[in-house]
């Protein structure tokens, strides 16, 4: 089958909830072994506990995918335990503000948004990229926001780091082609099932989101995206690269 992962090994950050988390589980579902990464030893052992329970393969390494000397550590500890890494997953990075209007952002919150929103994305495919680029092979897939392809009030942060990525996506794309190795975005928007929108519901702009969610033909969870990135990360997508896919049920259609 196209989406079959068994013999393969996916580093999933930000991977011991959300998105992440469920992402880890279909890879697991569909054969791969998986690293599971987070901040937290204890909730990166629930996910490896409950993906081992259903007889996966999964060890967990932790690092803050904002800090890149983390994150290459990371890297190294887990080829350590594994032999290779075929996939990489970049999700995570926290919401460090709740979406908000740009007159109330303090100005000092800046970097940090876009460092755990957009760097966060950069030093993971860095870190891996020697491995993939020496073994000739590798699927990266970014998961960033709408946000960066549609303009959406309370969301300056969010939209300049997620239009970065999808053009970096593409820049990145024509360069490790020649190494075998395919890059892409998964644009996502309001998903009813993460703590993070739980977040955002309590925060300045929740009426903005509640209105989006309720504007969604299709609403969207976190199994959604988890399809998308499987397809993305498998031989289903080998002629596909550079893209960004939008898994917004109907919410908005960018360009
Ligand atoms: N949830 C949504 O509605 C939504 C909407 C648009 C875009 N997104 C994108 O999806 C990504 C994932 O969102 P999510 O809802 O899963 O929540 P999230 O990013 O807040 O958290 C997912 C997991 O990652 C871990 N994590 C957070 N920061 C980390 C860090 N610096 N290093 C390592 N692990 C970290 C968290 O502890 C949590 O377990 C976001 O970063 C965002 O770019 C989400």
């Amino acid at each position: 089958m196209g989406t079959d992962l068994k013999g393969k090994v996916a580093l999933i950050t930000g991977s011991t909830g959300g998105i992440g988390r469920v992402i880890a589980l279909k890879f697991s579902e569909n054969g791969a072994a998986v690293i599971i990464n987070g901040r937290t030893p204890e909730s990166g052992a629930e996910t490896v506990n409950e993906i081992k329970g259903l007889g996966g393969n999964a060890t967990f390494e932790k690092a803050d995918i904002s800090v890149y000397g983390e994150v290459k550590e990371m890297v190294d500890r887990a080829l350590v335990k594994m032999p290779q890494i075929d996939i990489l997953v970049v999700s995570g990075g926290g919401v460090l503000t709740n979406p908000n209007f740009f007159m109330e952002i303090d100005p000092d919150t800046y970097i940090d948004f876009i460092n755990s929103q957009y760097f966060s994305r950069l030093y993971c495919v860095r870190a891996v990229l020697d491995h993939m680029v020496e073994r000739k092979r590798g699927k990266i897939v970014l998961i960033g926001t709408d946000a960066g392809r549609w303009p959406t009030p309370g969301e300056t942060l969010p939209g300049g780091a997620g239009a970065a990525l999808v053009m970096t996506t593409k820049v990145l794309a024509g360069e490790i082609a020649r190494w075998g190795i395919r890059i892409n975005t998964i644009s996502t928007t309001v998903t009813g099932d993460t703590p993070s929108l739980d977040n955002v519901f309590h925060g300045p702009a929740a009426k903005i989101f509640k209105r989006a969610m309720e504007r969604q033909p299709f609403p969207i969870t976190t199994n959604d995206i988890a399809e998308a990135a499987l397809f993305l990360a498998s031989k289903a997508s080998d002629q596909i690269t550079g893209q960004t896919l939008s898994v917004n049920g109907g919410l908005c259609f960018p360009g």
